[in-house]
């Protein structure tokens, strides 16, 4: 198989994280025999010291021209005092914007060997296994904005709206979505409030009709986050809007341990874009402390749906919950009795798992 990939490393623990992805899509490509040809390209703060643009004209046609793009993280203080959209984020939301990627997502699974590290009893947890499918080309975070001064006194809006067809689509993936799990999809909104809320609702229940074996049922958000803290594995699609899914999904992340634990895929008119769900973590860089864990689990998320490799992505993800139950830990996930690793030695005791995996197939039971 030949695929181009687009390589966005971003801010902060941004190039690590994507480090971490490019070494396992390369040894997989190796082993495979795959070609796949890297390139890189800037985005965020490194795009607007480089090219004084959060979104190079550049990257954006590298990236729609691509068969899949993974991102790293973007933003840090350097860029805090930009205004809305000059900062590094604006460069990611136009970038998903440009490729025409609608639609987001966010896989939390609670990972065997970490179980231990959930804020949860293990009894609450249950085998938590759900997706966030978020809405991402829309809502308030492309909603009409503005900053005025009245009076004296400073006045600023963001305004939540939302188009029929804007929530079909993304509806339409999440009853798909759906279908194949458990069949259960979960529509989180604001409609005793939010207008938009009201229509997003409407629309969710008429399309259900064109998918009779899925249980829809709908939860404001507010209720959404305290049953995700109470009994998350009640849950298995979550669908929701821009913002609240971008909520939702840092909370999810946190009943899993860490937030350096989740990938995300976005999918859309153009390419698809993988990239973990964490941030930049300014605060990580140069500690080689970032969890790459993320960053793997979005590159075996490109493997798998965008370029159909399930055995591939099998044999990295089967190598990599070896190598956490062997007790090797960044310091995000580490508990007592583990052992404590960097970023760069994790990804070295991966990849010879992941070689331990090839030789020894059968006995692990994988590709069999
Ligand atoms: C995310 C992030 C981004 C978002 C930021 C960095 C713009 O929080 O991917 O969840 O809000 O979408
Ligand atoms: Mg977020």
């Amino acid at each position: 198989m030949k695929k181009t990939i687009v390589l966005l490393p971003g801010d902060g623990i941004g190039p690590e994280v994507t480090r971490a992805a490019a070494t396992v899509l390369r040894e997989c490509g190796q082993e495979f025999d795959h070609q796949f040809e890297f390139v890189e390209m800037p985005v965020g703060g490194a795009a607007i010291d480089a090219a004084g643009t959060p979104l190079p004209s550049e990257t954006l046609e590298a990236c729609r021209k691509s068969d899949a793009v993974f991102l790293g993280a973007v933003g840090g203080p350097k860029w805090d005092g930009f205004p809305v959209g000059k900062r590094p984020e604006s460069g990611l939301l136009d970038l998903r914007k440009g490729m025409g990627l609608y639609v987001n997502v966010r896989p939390v699974k609670v990972l065997d060997p970490l179980r231990g590290i959930s804020p949860l009893k293990s009894e609450r947890l249950g085998d938590l296994d759900l997706e966030i499918v978020r809405e991402l080309a829309g809502g308030m975070y492309f909603g009409e904005r503005g900053n005025v001064r009245e009076n004296g006194t400073e006045r600023a809006w963001d305004t939540e709206s939302y188009s029929a067809p804007e929530i079909e689509r993304v509806t339409t993936f999440a009853f798909e979505r759906a279908e194949n799990r458990s069949r259960r999809l979960c529509s989180v909104d604001k409609a005793n409030v939010l207008t938009s809320s009201q229509l997003w609702r409407r629309t969710v229940t008429a399309m259900n009709a064109g998918y009779p074996t899925v249980k829809l049922e709908h939860m404001y958000v507010d209720n959404a986050a305290m049953q995700l803290t109470l009994r998350p594995a009640q849950f298995d699609v979550m669908l929701s809007t821009n913002m609240f899914g971008d909520i939702l999904s840092d909370a999810a992340a946190a009943l899993v341990g860490s937030i350096g634990l989740i990938p995300s895929g976005s999918f859309g008119s153009t390419a698809p874009l993988f990239e973990p769900i964490h941030g930049s973590a300014p605060s990580l860089v140069g500690t080689d402390s970032a969890n790459p864990v993320a960053s793997i689990l979005s590159a075996t998320m490109m493997l798998r749906d965008a370029f159909g490799l399930s055995l591939e992505a099998d044999w990295v993800e089967q190598s990599l919950l070896r190598v956490l139950g062997g007790g090797y830990r960044t310091p995000d996930i580490i508990e007592p009795g583990a052992h404590a690793v960097g970023g760069a030695a994790f990804m070295e005791i991966l990849r010879e798992e992941m070689q331990r995996t090839l030789e020894h197939a059968e006995r692990y039971g994988w590709g069999v």
